[in-house]
């Protein structure tokens, strides 16, 4: 099957970015990783990352028509602001798992609330890079070969 990765808003930054709260693990590292593990199992992992907020609801929108089986999101800033993003999201109606590398629950009050959650299949947070891998397990445990 096919699977979409999104990464919102300054995570092209990952590996400098506040490193104390987001780690080290770039992008670019992420991405391959995941792509690799998918393609072991069979499927077909594509990702991209986008600062603007019409990027990423296009992308969502095209996934509809593309197969796209499941989708992982970090949303980043854009998951305490983007109603559009969410909207799209409930749009094509694709199974997805929200993913972030803190726990925004343990950060300032404003990181506390989601336009995704209530929607998404399970949220994994505070995990650093590694909650990308769990996503990634979860995802293709609901998946068909
Ligand atoms: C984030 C948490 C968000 O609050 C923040 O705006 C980000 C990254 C995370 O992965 O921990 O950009 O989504």
């Amino acid at each position: 099957a096919k699977l979409l990765l999104l990464h919102g808003p300054n995570l092209n930054l990952l590996g400098t970015r506040e490193p104390e709260v987001y780690g080290r693990t770039t992008l670019a590292a992420i991405d391959a990783d995941l792509a690799q593990r998918a393609e072991a199992a069979g499927h077909a992992l594509e990702s991209l990352q986008s600062n603007a907020e019409h990027v990423l609801v296009e992308r969502v929108q095209a996934a509809r028509e593309d197969g796209t089986a499941f989708l992982l999101i970090n949303p980043a800033a854009f998951t305490h602001t983007s109603v559009a993003l969410r909207d799209a999201l409930a749009a094509v109606a694709i199974p997805f798992i929200e993913v972030h590398l803190s726990n925004p629950h343990a950060r300032e009050p404003f990181r506390h609330s989601s336009y995704f959650s209530d929607l998404a299949v399970g949220v994994i947070c505070g995990f650093g890079a590694d909650g990308y891998r769990y996503a990634l397990e979860a995802a293709l445990a609901r998946l068909p070969r």
